[in-house]
């Protein structure tokens, strides 16, 4: 198994997140900010934007994953879920990446069925190619293209989150 080429560098990450907290800085203004962290993936992304925000906001994580059946239906498996009480907040769901959109539209489904005032979805990477559910993401870091990744925070088998940019991960056969 090895990591391949680097797909986005330290540099390029810390420029997009300085965009991409600027502008929910500009658009939670005045509002009841609740950002939620999607573990474990989202654990480095989470807290460099949060980091950059500007605004008050309270923070809270769902720890989530999902097995991709054979007839690739997904299951999503919650392992913790927001305590916060989300029904006056404008909720900002804060993902590393968008595949197939199967976990993600779970886990906006099940959010909204406690009303929040609001829902905006925040995602590092979107990988466009792949979308099987259609999701309305608000703020999207980069599109990649169709290729596996591992770094600032993504895994392969639990493996590689530490590593601080976006490599292009290669099973060696
Ligand atoms: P989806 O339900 O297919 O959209 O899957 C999203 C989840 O799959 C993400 O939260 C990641 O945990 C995982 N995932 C999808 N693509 C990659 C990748 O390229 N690298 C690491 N994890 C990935
Ligand atoms: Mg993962």
């Amino acid at each position: 198994m090895v990591v391949g080429r680097p797909l986005l560098t330290v540099e390029q990450i810390q420029e997009k997140n300085r965009e991409l907290a600027d502008r929910i800085s500009a658009d939670f203004k005045g509002k009841n900010l609740l950002a939620v962290g999607l573990l474990k993936g989202a654990f480095i992304f989470f807290s460099d934007i949060v980091r950059l925000i500007k605004i008050p906001l309270v923070v809270d994580f769902l720890v989530a994953s999902s097995y991709l059946k054979s007839d690739s239906s997904g299951e999503v498996k919650i392992y913790y879920d927001i305590r916060e009480d989300v029904t006056d907040k404008d909720v900002l769901l804060i993902e590393d990446i968008v595949d197939t959109g199967v976990t993600l539209n779970y886990l906006r489904e099940r959010i909204l069925m406690r009303c929040p005032k609001s829902l905006r979805i925040c995602t590092f990477l979107d990988k466009k190619e792949r979308r099987q559910v259609d999701v309305p993401l608000d703020y999207v870091g980069f599109e990649i293209p169709n290729e596996f990744v591992v770094g600032y925070g993504l895994d392969y088998d639990n493996k590689f989150r530490n590593l601080p940019y976006i490599s292009v991960f290669k099973k060696s056969t």
